[in-house]
């Protein structure tokens, strides 16, 4: 039995390096099951705005907790030295952004594990967050007996994080399942430590825990694998849920030649409890800063070791593909595009954040505009990232109703809950044709056409309504006064 430096529960010393996407979320959740928490980066303004309480990204739940928290469980710093000799565990969650050749860039990996070696004051126990590929654990050992750190001094351990941005939070806090990865017990003993308001379920007996589907009764499982096993868990969880969106991205295409519906074959599958009904909205494809990196990744590591994973990369094929049939149903709706005004809603990858990294919307944005359309989007959360980008080749309105006025149709990107409960016949007087072309299907047609719209949609046919004046407006024969 190691001794450790306190008792089984007792709050552990912890430092995050990165305060992106997983790694504020991980600090704040770290910092809300008791545990004290350094959050460290190298981009100062973002530090500088925590320290200020403000959250640099949009993640529901997020800014409660760090009002709550900051400056008691949980501080900001740019000092990474001082955060490493403070800590027992060090999680690192740097950005592992794809290279050009589809490899992860490990560079900022590479080079916190470097500043750990020349910090390092005695045992610790570094955590792999990010998402990296299978092997990389070696590498961070390899990295800091490199740079003169005795083996005895630390355990390179991974930790994969499993959150959907937007509700990264809930995610944490109620996960499926807690996967480390360590070769050596005790390293393993101090993440069960960790995590063990969770495994026992006692953070969900506060009373100001957070709900969710876990409770006391239903504590949340841990598996203790090796570093590899661990590593690989994450890659080939991104790639089985990318791989079931291009699957029925790909079988809502085959309903659309024949006349099926997508949504009514979606809930056929979906009750089959060996399927499930979760990851089978068709659409216009997965984006993100996660599946497209992690599948390129994954294939790269595939080819190193000599297995070709050809099937992921048909599901980048058909992913990206998606993004072509829908800008072809935009030009069979509306004939040409140069002239056009049209109404975007939605310029984040998904609903619920404001990321617009590899955004499908973000795409088609950019499709439009090079066919010569004009385009007035409107995002909940994601305006200021996407005007970063587009600056004013687009313009933005305060809401959907502002971004429709007078034009010509109506295209839905992204799955904004708002977005699928729109006062259709408020729309319709503000359109200059009663259209609405939606990627994300997120309403039935028979509920559009009854309002007169044209609704052209994925995996189902388009539906118009069934009067004579439908069709004109179909077809942009009826002039809107
Ligand atoms: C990251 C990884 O990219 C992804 O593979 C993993 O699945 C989750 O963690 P994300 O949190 O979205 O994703 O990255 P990002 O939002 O880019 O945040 C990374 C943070 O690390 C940034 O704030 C950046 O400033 C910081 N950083 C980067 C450092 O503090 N030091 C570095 O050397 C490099
Ligand atoms: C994903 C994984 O879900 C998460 O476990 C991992 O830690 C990080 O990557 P994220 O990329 O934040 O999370 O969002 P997710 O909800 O998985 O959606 C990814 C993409 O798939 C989005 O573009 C979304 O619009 C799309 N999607 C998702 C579909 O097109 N159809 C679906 O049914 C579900």
């Amino acid at each position: 039995m190691t001794n450790h430096s306190q008792g089984s529960n007792a709050p552990v010393r912890i430092a995050v390096i990165g305060s992106g996407y997983v790694g504020l979320v991980a600090a704040a959740c770290f910092a809300e099951i008791g545990h004290t928490v350094t959050c460290v980066d190298n981009d100062e303004a973002k530090i500088a705005a925590l320290q200020g309480g403000l959250a640099p990204i949009h993640e529901d739940l997020l800014p409660d907790l760090l009002a709550h928290l900051s400056g008691t469980q949980l501080s900001f710093s740019s000092d990474l030295s001082t955060a490493i000799k403070e800590a027992e565990a060090i999680f690192i969650a740097v950005g592992t952004p794809s290279l050009d050749t589809g490899d992860a860039d490990l560079s900022y990996v590479e080079s916190v594990a470097a500043e750990i070696a020349r910090s390092i004051n005695g045992y610790k126990v570094i955590v792999e967050k990010s998402t990296v590929p299978v092997y990389t654990n070696e590498w961070v050992k390899r990295v800091l007996v490199r740079n003169g750190v005795h083996p005895e001094n630390f355990d390179v351990v991974s930790n994969p994080e499993f959150l959907r941005e937007g509700t990264a939070v809930s995610d944490f806090l109620h996960p499926d399942r807690i996967v480390v990865g360590a070769d050596s017990q005790r390293a393993y003993e101090l993440l069960a430590r960790i995590y063990e308001p969770l495994t026992s379920g006692s953070y969900y007996a506060g009373r100001t825990s957070l709900p969710g589907k876990r409770s006391t009764g239903n504590p949340v499982p841990i598996l203790h694998t090796s570093a590899k096993s661990a590593e690989l868990i994450k890659h080939a969880s991104n790639a089985f849920l990318a791989l079931k969106i291009s699957f029925i991205n790909s079988v809502a295409n085959v309903c659309e030649a024949v006349g099926a519906d997508i949504a009514e074959v979606a809930e056929g599958i979906g009750r089959d409890s060996r399927i499930g009904p979760r990851f089978l909205s068709a659409g216009i494809g997965y984006g993100g800063s996660c599946f497209p990196k992690d599948l390129k990744a994954f294939c790269s590591v595939g080819s190193q070791v000599g297995v070709d994973l050809k099937l992921l990369h048909e599901v980048e094929t058909i992913n990206a593909k998606q993004l072509s049939r829908f800008l072809a149903k935009i030009r069979s709706t509306l004939w040409t595009l140069k002239g056009k005004k049209l109404a975007v809603l939605g310029l984040a990858f998904k609903g619920g954040t404001d990321d617009v990294r590899e955004s499908p919307a973000m795409k088609i944005v950019e499709a439009l505009l090079s066919g010569g359309s004009s385009v007035t989007a409107f995002d909940p959360a994601a305006m200021p990232n996407a005007a970063a980008i587009f600056g004013d080749r687009i313009s933005l309105a305060s809401d959907p109703y502002a971004a429709a006025e007078r034009a010509d149709a109506l295209v839905i990107l992204t799955d904004w809950k708002e977005f699928a409960e729109l006062d259709l016949e408020r729309l319709k007087h503000l359109l200059r044709y009663p259209i609405i072309i939606d990627g994300r299907n997120l309403y039935r047609p028979e509920e559009v056409t009854r309002h007169g719209f044209t609704y052209v949609s994925m995996g189902r046919a388009p539906a118009s309504p069934a009067t004579d004046i439908g069709q004109a407006a179909a077809h942009g024969s009826l002039q809107r006064n």
